[in-house]
């Protein structure tokens, strides 16, 4: 029951304000240095190597270190490595000649060191259960232990349930099915888990519990846990409708050829529970226990069980609450029913449990540094972030329950639609909610007078909100209702959920690298600088990276007609006349008619080059953008096969003549938010290998073709995590955005944006316009 999930709403009222935020982190860290410094004092204290030497005689000392020990000989002697002879018959060591005498090593560093995975749960089902009572024992169970296998005894006629492993002895005698299960879990399974349980699909089992329990007991002990049933010979033995638990050591003294024998022979009772226990209790002379190493195994065996009947009477126990187990179940309604139970008792502990943690924290407090003003509401969520100048306020946005005010630099007002509507009307509700509980319903919500809500980036979404209320509990004497309105503000946090870590799979930053810059006519002026830049990490690079230029040209170039491009083409055959032959750059060409040419159209083309094989990293780029090597390491290892694709977001410089008031200009870009600004819109940088963008691309619809650009193909795609994120080592300079009317129509309105937004600051656009007029104005 991971309860931080929930995205809950804590709530404050001004009612309760006991604990004003003030910052706990001092307390936590007074606290932490108070117990390392403890505890670094407390080796030192004792007789330590340092009070040793000190003790000793300075010369005594010297003479010492020159025979290159403080200690006596004989003790030098026991840490010098010595190398163990094999003995030269030994079986052990059989050195096979022919494969150059290499040891035989396991494959697994896990197998070698005989590491073992915590539980694996055996339910014993059979062919007429297997979609029924095993399913729902798969679905409450199957995703908290390490593996479940389920048995049968006869083939299952109907087919059996997807996602469940299931081992079928097709010989039908249902009472020997435990010894079987015994023989092929402990030859299958037997050496790769710490505990095995053995259970029928009759019971109910709170597999959470469970892994809590075995996950607490040594693997040093010998296990045989369960409900004890009945008496055997004078021993007792486990029922296996309630679970029965053996330890890997009990496993496999039972595994033993003879006892299995033994077994195989003796143990044909028509009870299960009885065949396995009879088993276990003659080969491993153990007796079947309720409790281990001060763990109780609590379960609770019913009869006749009728959920809806019986849970009444059996919620008053304290015992059956804490259960762990709960057999036999009629049927797997009841089974679901009972889990439902089950997960609201765990809810209930939870939310116990945090309500503990909290009044512990306040206790704590008292005796921490700031006494109980350092602990900031709600508890346990990080306190709020605390401006350390005037420009790193957060700001608050107002908002009413139709609008919202001031929400960026660039609008006044805007309409509260999609998300943010609901995001509003749901913090009111749950205002209502806890205002009402907390005194005694008497409040009618009225209407929303003030509302404020600013993000934290440390803690959430906080509100404030003034609230407009009815309150049905006075009484007035005219009986109107007009005196009956009072006004409460609230405060709420929304805390941010839990943080995820995304498993990476590891890469290196060796990988081939393509460069693919499309070229229009419009571009020719930074293309020289590109190519020199590019020629100049090439030889840094070596042949990790290589260049493929896609000329694109405004109509087909006519016969006699001088090419276009031929002083760009020259110099890139000029810069790349030192490459060897593979790393050589590559030139396409595709002939537009004044058109869109979608990014998609480039690089299918590049990536059906005969030179482009599928694990070619390709990087589109543009003719702006300032190369370096970090970008590229950034870039690869930002890339990976398979699972991620990139597409950074650059630094995009203000166009210099607005944003510098004197020529020259500066030939490299300044980084600060006067100069340019991180271009959200730019989608066109990406990298992806081309085996990933062969795979998205057959997922295309004729019509989303049309329309799409590359980063929109993978969103779309959805089997790659799509990574985009500002990247500092990427700056762009300023460019003029060709935009093509005849382009689909959002890419076209982004188009639109990004030129207007890419030019300057406002402050600084407006300055132009002011000195415009100004000068117009014959001053
Ligand atoms: C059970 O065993 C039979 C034959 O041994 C096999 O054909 C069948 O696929 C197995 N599985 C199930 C679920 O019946
Ligand atoms: C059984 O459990 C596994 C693991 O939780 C799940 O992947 C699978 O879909 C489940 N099968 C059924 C039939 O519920
Ligand atoms: C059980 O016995 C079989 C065959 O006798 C063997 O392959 C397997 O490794 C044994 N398992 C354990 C846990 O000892
Ligand atoms: C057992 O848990 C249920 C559900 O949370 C609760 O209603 C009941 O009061 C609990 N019983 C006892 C004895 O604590
Ligand atoms: C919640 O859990 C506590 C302690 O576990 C118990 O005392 C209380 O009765 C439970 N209440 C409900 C409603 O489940
Ligand atoms: C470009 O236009 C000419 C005629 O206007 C046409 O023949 C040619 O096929 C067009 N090329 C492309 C690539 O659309
Ligand atoms: C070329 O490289 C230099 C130094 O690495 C850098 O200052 C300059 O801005 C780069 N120019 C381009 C167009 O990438």
């Amino acid at each position: 029951m991971k309860i931080w999930r929930l995205n809950r709403f804590l709530l404050r009222t001004p009612v309760d304000t006991k604990c004003a935020s003030r910052s706990f982190l001092p307390a936590l860290v007074g606290l932490c240095l108070g117990i390392t410094v403890s505890m670094m004092y407390a080796p030192f204290s004792e007789d330590s190597c340092e009070t040793f030497l000190a003790r000793q005689d300075p010369q005594k000392m010297i003479k010492l270190r020159e025979t290159k020990s403080l200690d006596s000989g004989k003790e030098e002697e026991m840490y010098e490595p010595r190398q163990l002879e094999v003995p030269a018959d030994s079986a052990n060591y059989k050195l096979d000649s022919k494969a150059g005498s290499k040891f035989y090593r396991p494959k697994f560093a896990a197998t070698e060191l005989g590491i073992r995975e915590k539980l694996l749960v055996a339910v014993l089902s059979s062919k007429d259960s297997l979609n029924t009572r095993a399913v729902a024992l798969n679905k409450t169970l199957a995703h908290f232990v390490t593996r479940t296998v389920f048995f049968i005894d006869q083939k299952a006629s109907v087919p059996p349930p997807p996602g469940m492993l299931i081992v079928n002895f097709s010989d039908g005698y249902n009472h020997l099915l435990p010894i079987a299960v015994l023989k092929y879990v402990s030859a299958k399974y037997g050496h790769d888990y710490d505990y095995f349980m053995f259970i029928t699909d009759h019971a109910y089992v709170r597999a959470e519990k469970i892994m809590d329990l075995v996950t607490h007991i040594s693997v040093s002990k010998h296990v045989h846990l369960g409900s004890p049933r009945g008496v055997e010979q004078g021993s007792t033995y486990c029922s296996l409708d309630g679970g029965v638990i053996l330890s890997q050591s009990i496993l496999s003294v039972v595994n033993a050829t003879a006892n299995m024998k033994w077994c195989s022979d003796k143990c044909h009772h028509s009870d299960q529970s009885l065949n396995l226990g009879k088993c276990v209790l003659h080969t491993a002379q153990m007796e079947c226990q309720a409790t281990v190493a001060g763990k109780q195994y609590t379960s609770h065996p019913v009869k006749d069980f009728n959920f809806d009947r019986d849970i009444e009477a059996l919620r008053e126990q304290t015992e059956f609450n804490k259960s762990i187990s709960v057999f036999p179940m009629p049927d797997e309604r009841t089974h679901f029913k009972l889990h439902r139970y089950f997960c609201e008792v765990e809810l209930n502990a939870t939310f116990y449990e945090i309500q503990e943690m909290k009044d512990n924290i306040l206790y704590m407090s008292q005796f921490a540094p700031g006494g109980r003003d350092s602990v900031s509401w709600p508890v346990g969520v990080p306190e709020s972030y605390k401006p350390k100048n005037r420009f790193d306020v957060i700001r608050w946005d107002y908002f009413t329950e139709t609008h919202i005010f001031f929400q960026d630099d660039f609008t006044n007002v805007k309409e509260l639609v999609g998300v943010d509507k609901l995001d509003i009307q749901d913090i009111i509700k749950v205002s209502m909610e806890k205002l009402n509980a907390k005194h005694n319903n008497i409040y009618l919500y009225s209407y929303l007078i003030n509302g404020y809500r600013r993000f934290d980036p440390q803690r959430g979404m906080e509100y404030i909100l003034d609230l407009a209320l009815e309150d049905t509990s006075i009484v007035s004497e005219d009986g109107s209702n007009n005196d009956r309105v009072v006004e409460k503000r609230v405060f709420l946090v929304r805390p941010l959920g839990e943080v995820e870590v995304v498993p990476m799979p590891y890469v290196t930053e060796n990988t081939k690298i393509r460069l693919v810059l499309p070229i229009t006519m419009h571009d020719t002026d930074g293309w020289g600088l590109f190519v020199e830049n590019y020629s100049k990490i090439k030889t840094e690079a070596g042949s990790i990276m290589s260049l493929i230029v896609v000329f694109i040209y405004d109509e087909a170039p006519k016969a006699g007609q001088e090419d276009r491009f031929s002083v760009l083409r020259s110099m890139l055959s000029y810069y790349d006349g030192k490459n060897d032959a593979d790393t050589k750059s590559i030139a396409l060409t595709v002939v537009s008619n004044k058109t869109y040419v979608s990014e998609l159209t480039i690089i299918d083309m590049v990536s059906s080059h005969k030179s482009v094989s599928d694990d070619t990293l390709l990087f589109m780029c543009t003719v702006g953008m300032q190369l370096n090597m970090e970008m590229l390491n950034r870039v690869r290892i930002n890339t990976i096969p398979g699972w991620q694709v990139f597409f950074p977001v650059g630094f995009w410089q203000f166009k210099p003549n607005l944003i510098y008031d004197k020529k020259p200009y500066p030939t490299d870009i300044d980084f600060n938010s006067k100069t340019g600004h991180y271009d959200v819109l730019s989608y066109e940088h990406g990298s992806f290998y081309n085996s990933d963008y062969k795979e998205a691309r057959k997922s295309l619809t004729g019509s989303e073709l049309a329309s799409f650009d590359i980063f929109e193909m993978f969103v779309n795609f959805g089997k790659l995590h799509v990574f985009r994120a500002v990247e500092p080592e990427f700056k762009h300079f300023y460019q003029h955005l060709e935009c093509l009317p005849n382009s689909p129509g959002k890419l076209y309105d982004r188009c639109l944006e990004r030129r207007s937004l890419n030019l300057g600051t406002r402050a600084q656009l407006a300055k132009r316009i002011f000195q415009f007029q100004a000068k117009k104005g014959g001053h």
